[in-house]
């Protein structure tokens, strides 16, 4: 089921048009994207394909980009950070002030919370991510508790807020996250002005972004430009609304009452295997090496397993030699094929608390934190192939009125990608109409017919 719902996903148009840099540029500053899916091109969200996950450091090239608002310009010589609230010294520093601390180092995954969320049944609205909304990177900057020590921040704190540069598109709400002092303190949190050694680039965040090691990306704020201490909860929507999780489990597509909600912390025990890739041919009697990358949330990996009979057995992966407390770790297991067959690949990683991966997971109305067992089917001698996947269903002719309402702040491609009831679609009209969208009440049954006909739960 797994794998050949990534098939079905590889057809769909928004994941068939891979990223090139000419069709869209990024600042000057950013070199191109290489070999990137593209789930918006505007705001920009890109994926990054599976062989990705055989690289210790992900490129920043291959670097998966994950955008609420339009990048924004920032002018390094008038850019400031805002260091205010509950501190007796309030700070306002440019990026040489900052470069005035110590340099701290840190070699971290960054993982988008909703990362795999078009495995979940029934589907969930959202980016359509299946595996790569997640890199390995090198980042560098400066603590964040130096700077709210010098801040002189007072026993009154509860959280600090991070808000960046990027402004809202229409009425929607701005993207602002809070952390609890007991992360901002945690001398692993940074503010990074660097990626894999060089100047943060625009889309990951230029000048400076929040590096928040262990936590899902949603805390990881770009573009950093005020940071607000403070005595109490703040209620903004992406806290209050957005990336939250079940306290216990929920049904499949159950609304959930708001106080069963809690914010997301820690990312969870994952791992990804790069080859073989589903619906390989494998020859017979040839060792295959079956390799991928695990990592998990503030517990270094501890193991990795493999299994190539579907689950029955499991034998203990080759672990790369480079590490770091919250990376990914490179594995690697030669598997020789008993025979000619059909066979699934498994591998799963135990970190080093215990925790380990699921054959099913819990459902959560906004679909984050997908951690299943990898299962990757490769055909072994002269079987006969599984049939090819459908053909892509052909792009469907937008009706103006749905144009006119719908295409303006992004594109299609944002629309194309999801598969939800009419329910799930009404609910996402009155999102959008509240973030701006101008929708006629006598329109709304024709666009929701259109777009529960073509991006329904069945295609
Ligand atoms: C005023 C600007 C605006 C208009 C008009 C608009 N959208 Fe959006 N929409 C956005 C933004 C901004 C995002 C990205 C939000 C994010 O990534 O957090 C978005 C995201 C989406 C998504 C991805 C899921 C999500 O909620 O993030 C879907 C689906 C979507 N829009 C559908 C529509 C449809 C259907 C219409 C027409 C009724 C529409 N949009 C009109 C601004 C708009």
């Amino acid at each position: 089921m797994h794998a050949s719902r990534r098939q079905f996903f590889k057809t769909l148009p928004a994941a068939a048009g891979f990223y090139s840099g000419a069709r869209f540029p990024l600042h000057a500053a950013d070199r191109p994207k290489k070999d990137m899916i593209v789930r918006s091109a505007r705001p920009l969200d890109l994926e990054m394909p599976l062989d990705g996950f055989s690289t210790w450091i992900t490129p920043v090239e291959r670097f998966f980009v994950r955008s609420h608002m339009y990048m924004p310009k920032v002018d390094r010589s008038t850019w400031r950070l805002k260091i205010e609230g509950e501190v007796e010294n309030p700070l306002t520093l440019s990026l040489d002030d900052l470069k005035k601390f110590p340099r701290a180092e840190v070699v971290s995954v960054l993982e988008c919370a909703g990362n795999g969320r078009s495995f979940y049944e029934p589907g969930i609205i959202g980016m359509q991510w299946t595996h790569g909304a997640v890199g390995n990177g090198r980042w560098a900057g400066v603590r964040l508790g130096d700077l709210l020590k010098k801040a002189g921040m007072k026993a009154s704190a509860k959280e600090v807020l991070f808000n960046g540069a990027d402004v809202p598109i229409g009425t929607m709400p701005d993207f602002v996250r809070t952390a609890p002092v007991r992360k901002a303190l945690d001398p692993d949190t940074l503010l990074a002005y660097e990626m894999n050694g060089e100047p943060l680039p625009e889309a990951h965040g230029f000048p400076l972004r929040a590096v928040v090691p262990g936590w899902a990306g949603d805390s990881w704020v770009k573009w950093l430009t005020n940071i607000e201490v403070r005595d109490k909860e703040f209620d903004g929507f992406f806290m209050k609304t957005a990336y939250r999780y079940p306290v216990r489990p929920v049904a499949p597509g159950a609304a959930v009452d708001p106080a069963n909600l809690a914010p997301l912390e820690a990312i969870r025990p994952k791992s990804v295997i790069a080859s073989p890739e589903a619906g390989a041919g494998v020859g017979q009697g040839v060792p295959v090496t079956i390799q991928g990358a695990a990592w998990a949330g503030s517990a270094p990996v501890a193991r990795v397993e493999v299994s190539a009979d579907s689950g029955r057995t499991w034998q203990a992966a080759r672990l790369g030699s480079e590490r770091a407390k919250y990376a990914w770790r490179l594995f690697e297991h030669t598997w020789t094929p008993p025979g000619p067959g059909s066979y699934v690949l498994m591998s799963r990683t135990t970190d080093a608390r215990g925790g380990t991966q699921p054959f099913a997971q819990d459902w959560n109305p906004s679909g984050y934190q997908w951690n299943v067992v990898h299962q990757v089917r490769v055909e072994v001698g002269n079987v006969a192939l599984a049939p090819p996947a459908p053909p892509n269903p052909p792009r469907p002719e937008y009706p103006e009125k749905v144009r006119t309402a719908c295409i303006g702040c992004h594109e299609s491609d944002i629309i194309e990608g999801q598969r939800l009831t009419r329910g799930q679609w009404d609910r996402e009209v009155t999102k959008m109409t509240g973030w701006g969208a101008k929708v006629a009440p006598a329109d709304r049954d024709e666009l929701l017919d259109f777009l529960s006909r073509h991006f329904g739960t069945r295609r």
